[in-house]
Parts: structure tokens; sequence; C-alpha cells
């Protein structure tokens, strides 16, 4: 009778705790992740070779202003003199949000944006 107790106790363990294992927190923390990874992977492949790591290169520094989203986005969508322009079949509107939210964080290291 002691066993089936323990093994009851067990299994409401462990019931409770998958709930618990990923609450609503932890589930947006890891989506937030995941989009900054992508974030970060869509810059290294389109934006790195001219402004690298958001610093002046070939194109202007981009994390020294606190640049809205909406005008980056502008800009990478029609481009401008020697910036070409992304179109959304080269960077999806979901990679380029994620690619704007990883370039927001190379800024909020240097305390802007
Ligand atoms: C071929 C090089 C090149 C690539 C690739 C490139 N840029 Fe640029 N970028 C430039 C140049 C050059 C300018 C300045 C354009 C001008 O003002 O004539 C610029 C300007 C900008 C500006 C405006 C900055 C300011 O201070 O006015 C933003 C924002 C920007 N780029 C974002 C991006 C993002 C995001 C990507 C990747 C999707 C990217 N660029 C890819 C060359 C590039």
């Amino acid at each position: 009778m002691k066993q089936m107790m323990i093994v009851a106790g067990m299994a409401l363990c462990i019931a409770c705790g998958s709930a618990r294992r990923m609450p609503e927190g932890d589930m947006q923390g890891a989506r937030e992740n995941a989009s900054l990874e992508n974030g970060r992977h869509q810059y290294m492949k389109y934006c790195q070779k001219c402004h690298p790591m958001g610093e002046e290169g070939l194109g202007p520094a981009l994390n020294n202003k606190p640049t809205p989203g909406f005008v980056e986005k502008f800009q990478v969508r029609h481009g401008l003199g020697a910036m070409p322009a992304f179109k959304k079949d080269v960077i999806s509107k979901k990679d380029l949000g994620d690619l704007i939210k990883y370039l927001h964080t190379r800024k909020k290291a240097k305390r802007l944006s």
C-alpha cells in the first residue's frame, strides 16, 4: 500500500513537473532567443560585409544612433546609394523583423535605442 502511495506521488510530481518545466515566461524567452539568433544569422549573411558588427565599414555605422526600426527596414527594402535593396524574396518579413531586433541589441550594448 505504501508503495502504491509512493508511485502515485511520483506520478503526480512528474505531471506537475512537466507543466511547470516550461512556464509561459520561459517559452517566450526561448522564442525570443530563437528570433534573435535568426536575426544575427540574417545580419551576418546580408549586412555584416558592409556594416561589420554594426560598425562603420563600406557602409556607415548602424550602432551609433537611435534610428527607429521602421526607418532601418525602409532602408533595407529600398536601398540607398551604394547600399542594395533587399526585397521580401531575399529577406522575409519575419527575418527582417528578427534582423532589426538583433541590430537593436547591438545598439543597446552602446546604450542607444
Ligand atoms: C554593399 C554594401 C552594403 C550592404 C550589404 C548593406 N549596406 Fe546598409 N548601407 C551601405 C551604404 C553605402 C550606406 C549609406 C547609403 C547612403 O547614405 O548613400 C548604408 C546605409 C544603411 C543605413 C542607413 C544608416 C544611416 O546612418 O543613414 C541602414 C539602416 C543600413 N544601411 C542597414 C543595412 C542593413 C540592415 C543591411 C543588411 C540587410 C545592410 N545595410 C546591408 C552599404 C551596405
